[in-house]
């Protein structure tokens, strides 16, 4: 059923943002696709109800920029999806993780604002902002991703007016896509991992299902911050034996490694060309601090995600099994979830 609204996903291209786009289209809303390349955004993107906006988070960083695409669109409610963990192709984290979106979420405050003074509609759209719950760490400022995620949350939860939603995600995964090839990591005869931290990966999808149901109704969680985390609390070696499991694949050495050694195999793949790294179940190209914060784990509570979102969390072992099957076993797997409402109440 169509739903006459219109959301802009800012950062609509990469891994995260194409879920997004497609679990809005699919709820039967119009999108508005803010995207660095038009043309390549097009190709990813063909889902129904779908439009393109120029947009660059590295540049954009007066209110008035945005101000002026909020009115042309008449968009009813914003997801911040831009987050860059390093400055890879001469990006500032400053601009693109807080200056911009801070733009941005001015711009939200006075579209509301004027739309309310002339009587006109929407007067008072959402905002949800992807975070990370690396913003949590108590030593994040050591850490300039997370620092910048902090600080933008921070100036949210200090704006007044604003109705907003804070979504923490852990590290976010898919069979078949994403920046961690699980199912190809799985294929190797040794897997190697770095530290033995907690960590408690979330399913992409349900992170977008559920981004989905707090846009349809935001006043459940209004200003709040949610820890989009998923349901269990695995270290690297178990995700990965999780996968190995999964898919059956029984024959894997594992083999822990110390950060140092890992820190030797990012700057070697950031020498390597882009597709090479897919042979090793690796797509986007790491720092040394991005490969320490993923060593260094982090947990969190999701009740309130789960109540908030009435989701049925999605387990790793579950999703790479169908996965394993066949992709329809998957598709309706992933289509049970979007259908259940669970009550936690
Ligand atoms: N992946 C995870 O495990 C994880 C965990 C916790 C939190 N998060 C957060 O989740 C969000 C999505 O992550 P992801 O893994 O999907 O990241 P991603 O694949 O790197 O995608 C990032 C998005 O930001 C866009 N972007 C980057 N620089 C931009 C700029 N200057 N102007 C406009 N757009 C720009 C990218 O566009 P292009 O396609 O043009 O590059 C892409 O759409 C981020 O906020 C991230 O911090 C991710």
């Amino acid at each position: 059923m169509q739903i006459d609204k219109k959301i802009l996903v800012v950062g609509a291209t990469g891994f995260v943002g194409p879920a997004l786009v497609e679990e809005f289209s699919n709820a039967g809303y119009s999108v508005i696709c803010g995207v660095r390349n038009l043309a390549s955004a097009a190709r990813q993107l063909s889902f129904p109800n779908v439009e393109f906006m120029k947009v660059n988070l590295n540049e954009d960083l007066d209110p008035d920029v945005w101000l002026e695409r909020l009115e042309e669109h008449e968009v009813d409610g914003v997801v911040n999806n831009v987050g860059i963990a390093n400055s890879f192709g001469g990006q500032s984290l400053e601009n693109v993780n807080v200056l911009a979106p801070l733009a941005l979420f001015k711009a939200v405050q006075h579209y509301c604002q004027d739309n309310r003074s002339f009587r006109g509609k929407p007067h008072d759209i959402p905002v949800i902002q992807i975070s990370t719950t690396g913003a949590n760490w108590p030593d994040c400022d050591k850490y300039e991703y997370p620092r910048t995620k902090k600080q933008i949350d921070e100036v949210l939860v200090q704006t007044d007016g604003l109705r907003f939603i804070i979504v923490r995600p852990n590290i976010i995964y898919e069979p078949g896509r994403g920046h961690l090839l699980l199912e190809e990591i799985a294929r190797l005869s040794i897997i190697a991992y770095i530290g033995g931290s907690d960590i408690q990966p979330i399913h992409c999808r349900e992170l977008a299902i559920g981004i989905v149901r707090l846009m349809k109704n935001p006043s459940v969680a209004n200003r709040s911050i949610l820890q989009a985390v998923g349901p269990e609390v695995m270290t690297w070696e178990k995700v990965f034996k999780s996968v190995c499991n999964a898919l059956g694949r029984k024959h894997c050495i594992f083999m822990r490694f110390p950060l140092l050694i890992g820190q030797l195999f990012t700057s070697i793949s950031q020498k390597l060309p882009d597709n090479s790294l897919g042979n090793l179940g690796v797509l986007a190209k790491m720092d040394d601090q991005t490969i320490e914060m993923m060593t260094k784990g982090s947990t969190g509570d999701n009740s309130e995600w789960l109540k908030k979102t009435q989701l049925e969390p999605i387990t790793l072992f579950n999703s790479y099994k169908k996965f394993g099957k066949s992709r329809d076993t998957y598709n309706k797997y992933i289509q049970d979830i979007r259908e259940k409402i669970t009550d936690y109440s």
